[in-house]
């Protein structure tokens, strides 16, 4: 497998690829990959004739300096993991310089307000690194489709956004969410939970989901107040936000409608470790 670590020479090997015709896939990732990722570069490489793998721990989507000096990374491990998928997979590892130029920093974005809810009010500036990185990586990349997780499912909407906004031609494809077999959805950050957390995290999509089968009767308000209950008494998790959202605004539901896609969102500590979720609710 080839590992790139320049955009130049990546740059070069794009223009032959197009030049034969060939269809990109692309999956940008922050590296230390399992299954969730996995998953999305397979779904890549059923539709498309090859497959780019961007590994970047983008320093500027972090809020918390202590999440991104521990954030796991192995490139080897992950080389290694996508070479037992395809030879039909390129990977694009650089180094904050060969990104950024010198000028670590995120542009502002105007997303129509889905920056503002859930994740954009608990980390600030997050989205506005999520969107240059994901921008810069498409002008280099020029993908014919890129896979991104309804893990993120608002990272999701926002790369929507990102592509319509500023005309970028490649087609985003949204993949399901992968999870332990108890349920925890899979995420990098998994692996620096601590075993009695590592135990009750499964604890988070037993409540979506019991969430999800109250919210056919219940009032939303009535099915966040019972969520926040499950987690008041908690002693080793932490509810920081528990919001039922429309699917197409992510603006908080006050009351149900027929026609509308409704999704609850999840993000808890377990210890100093931050765990997100979502589930769709109909
Ligand atoms: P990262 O957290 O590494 O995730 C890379 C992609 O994998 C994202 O699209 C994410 O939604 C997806 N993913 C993660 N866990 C998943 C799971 N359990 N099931 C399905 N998909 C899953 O998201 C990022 O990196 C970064 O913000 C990035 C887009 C690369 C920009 O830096």
């Amino acid at each position: 497998m080839i590992v790139f670590r320049k955009k130049d020479e990546l740059n070069a090997k794009i223009s032959s690829l197009k030049e034969e015709n060939t269809t990109v896939g692309f999956v940008p990732t922050m590296g230390a990959l399992h299954q969730g990722h996995l998953s999305l570069v397979e779904e890549a490489l059923a539709n498309n004739n090859l497959v780019i793998v961007s590994i970047f721990v983008n320093p500027i989507q972090f809020d918390n300096s202590e999440d991104l000096k521990k954030y796991p990374r192995n490139l080897q491990q992950d080389v290694d993991l996508l070479n037992t998928l395809s030879d039909k997979i390129i990977v694009y590892a650089p180094t904050v310089e060969d990104i950024y130029e010198g000028e670590t920093k995120s542009k502002k974005f105007n997303f129509d307000g889905l920056e503002h809810q859930m994740e954009g009010k608990f980390r600030d500036g997050h989205f506005d690194g999520v969107g240059t990185i994901v921008k810069l990586l498409f002008d280099i990349v020029k993908p014919n489709n890129a896979y991104f997780g309804e893990k993120d499912f608002q990272q999701l909407a926002i790369i929507k956004k990102l592509v319509s906004k500023y005309n970028i031609p490649v087609n985003i494809v949204g993949c399901k969410i992968k999870r332990d077999a108890n349920g925890l959805a899979l995420s990098s950050r998994n692996t620096r939970l601590k075993p009695e957390h590592k135990v009750v995290a499964p604890f988070i999509y037993k409540t979506l989901k019991a969430a999800k089968e109250k919210f056919g009767t219940k009032s939303a308000n009535k099915v966040v107040e019972w969520v926040e209950n499950q987690f008041a008494n908690h002693e080793l998790l932490e509810l920081e936000y528990f919001t039922i959202a429309d699917e197409a605004t992510l603006k908080t539901v006050k009351r149900k409608s027929k026609n509308k896609q409704y999704r609850a969102f999840i993000a808890v500590y377990a210890g100093k470790i931050r765990l997100i979720d979502n589930i769709a609710l109909n």
